[in-house]
C-alpha cells in the first residue's frame, strides 16, 4: 500500500476510493488580464497537490493535510457556510460548498492531501488544492465536471467562500494544462488552444526562481488592482478593457484622467498585446525571441502596474544582465516567483549570478528550478 493510502487508513478507518492530482502553474505572459477578459498562457508545473479520497455514508466532510500542521478538520456537509473558515481547509470546504450550491448531491468524504506545490510562492498552490478537491468530488459522486467546470467552481469557491477576488487563470492552468504545452487561453469564453512549448529541443530553458517572498493577495491590494481595472474600463465605456484594441491605447489613454487608473489601463491593454505577441512567436518557430517580450511584460507590472518588489526586480535585472533572453515576475506580485528564459548552457550562469545578488543583498536565497510544462488534472494511482 501506498504510505498516502497507509495514511488515509490510518486517519480515517477506511481505504482510499483512489487518489486525484492537480498542478501549480507558473504563467509564460498575460498577467492580471483575466478578470479583465483578456488573455493569459500559463504552463503547468510538474509540482501537484494530490488528494486520497474515500466516500462516507453520514454528511461529514473531513480534510486532513500533510503539509499543514494541525489537526483533521471536520464540517457537516449542510453547514458549510462562507467564511466560516480562515484555514486552508477553507478551499476544499469553499468546493464542496459551491458544488452543492450548483445542485450536485455529494455524499460525506474523507479527504487527505499531499502538496509539493510550493505556497505563497505566486505559483497557484490554492488553485491545486481547490481543482483536486472538485476533481476527487466529481469522481467520488459521479458529477462528470469537464476542465472547464472544476475551474469555474473552483475559482467561485476562492471568490465567494475563501474571499479571494481572482480571475480564473490558475484554476484553467490546473484543470486544462497539458504536457509539452502552454495553455493560450481567452478568459471571456474559455475558447483555448494548446501551443506545443518544448524548451529543451529549442536549447533553452524556462526557469522558476522562487524569491521567498511570500506574497499575500489577501492584504487588498489584489482587490485594489481589480477595482481600479474596472474604473478604467467604466471610464472608457467598454464592458472590459480587454474591449480596448492595443492600436487604439493612446486615444483611451487620453480619456482617462486618473493618472493611476491611466496606468493600469496601459498595463492591460499593452500585456493583452505581449500575449498576442508571444503567440505569434511561438507559432513562427521563434522561441528565443519572446524574451524581449517576457522582460517588457516585467517593466510594465512594475511601473504601470506596480505589484513588483525589491526582490523580483532583483531576479530580473541580474538574470537578464547574466545573458538571460528575457524574464518577469509571474503570477499575482508583491513576492513570489519570476521566471526566466535561457539558452540552456547559460542556465547555470545566470542562476549563479542571480543567486549571488541575493547573498549580496542578504536576501534568503532563491530556489530555481525548472519550468517543465506537465499535465494538468487528472486522476493518479495511489502515490507512492
Ligand atoms: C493571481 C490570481 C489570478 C491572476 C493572477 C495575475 O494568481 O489568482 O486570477 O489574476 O494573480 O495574473
Amino acid at each position: 500500500m501506498s504510505t498516502a493510502a497507509a495514511r488515509h487508513q490510518e486517519l480515517f478507518g477506511t481505504a482510499p476510493e483512489g487518489a486525484w492530482a492537480a498542478p501549480g502553474r507558473a504563467n509564460l505572459i498575460g498577467e492580471h488580464t483575466d478578470y479583465n477578459d483578456g488573455f493569459v498562457m500559463p504552463l503547468a508545473l510538474p509540482h501537484n497537490t494530490t488528494v486520497t479520497a474515500s466516500r462516507r455514508d453520514d454528511r461529514m466532510l473531513r480534510v486532513h493535510s500533510r503539509d499543514i500542521p494541525g489537526p483533521t478538520v471536520e464540517f457537516p456537509l449542510d453547514e458549510l457556510t462562507p467564511h466560516m473558515v480562515e484555514s486552508w481547509a477553507a478551499y476544499p470546504a469553499g468546493v464542496a460548498w459551491v458544488l452543492q450550491g450548483a445542485g450536485h448531491r455529494l455524499d460525506g468524504a474523507d479527504l487527505y492531501f499531499e502538496s509539493n506545490v510550493p505556497t505563497g510562492a505566486g505559483l497557484s498552490s490554492s488553485a491545486a488544492l481547490e481543482v483536486a478537491t472538485a476533481l476527487a468530488l466529481s469522481d467520488l459522486n459521479g458529477l462528470g465536471l469537464t476542465p472547464d467546470d472544476l475551474a469555474r467552481h473552483s475559482q467561485r469557491a476562492e471568490n465567494d467562500f475563501v474571499g479571494m477576488p481572482c480571475g480564473i487563470l490558475d484554476q484553467m492552468a490546473s484543470a486544462a494544462c497539458t504536457a509539452g504545452h502552454v495553455l493560450y487561453l481567452d478568459t471571456r469564453d474559455l475558447s483555448r488552444r494548446q501551443i506545443p512549448f518544448d524548451m529543451a529541443a529549442e536549447g533553452l530553458r524556462l526557469l522558476v526562481v522562487d524569491t521567498q517572498v511570500k506574497h499575500a493577495h489577501a492584504d487588498g491590494a489584489y482587490a485594489q488592482r481589480r477595482a481600479e481595472c474596472e474604473a478604467g474600463a467604466a471610464a472608457l465605456d467598454v464592458p472590459a478593457l480587454r474591449d480596448i484594441p492595443h492600436a487604439e491605447l493612446d486615444a483611451a489613454l487620453a480619456r482617462v484622467e486618473d493618472p493611476v487608473i491611466r496606468r493600469r489601463v496601459k498595463h492591460v491593454v499593452t500585456e493583452d498585446h505581449r500575449v498576442e505577441q508571444v503567440i505569434a512567436l511561438l507559432d513562427a518557430g521563434r522561441a528565443r525571441d519572446i524574451g524581449p517580450v517576457l522582460t517588457a511584460g516585467h517593466a510594465s507590472l512594475r511601473d504601470d502596474f506596480e505589484i513588483s518588489c525589491a526582490e523580483l526586480d532583483l531576479v530580473v535585472d541580474t538574470a537578464n544582465a547574466a545573458g538571460a533572453l528575457g524574464s518577469r515576475m509571474t503570477g499575482g506580485g508583491f513576492g513570489g516567483s519570476a521566471i526566466v528564459l535561457v539558452e540552456a548552457d547559460a542556465t547555470e550562469t545566470v542562476g549563479k549570478a542571480v543567486t549571488a545578488a541575493f547573498a549580496a543583498e542578504e536576501y534568503v536565497p532563491p530556489r530555481i528550478f525548472e519550468a517543465i510544462p506537465s499535465a494538468g488534472a487528472r486522476r493518479v494511482s495511489l502515490p507512492a
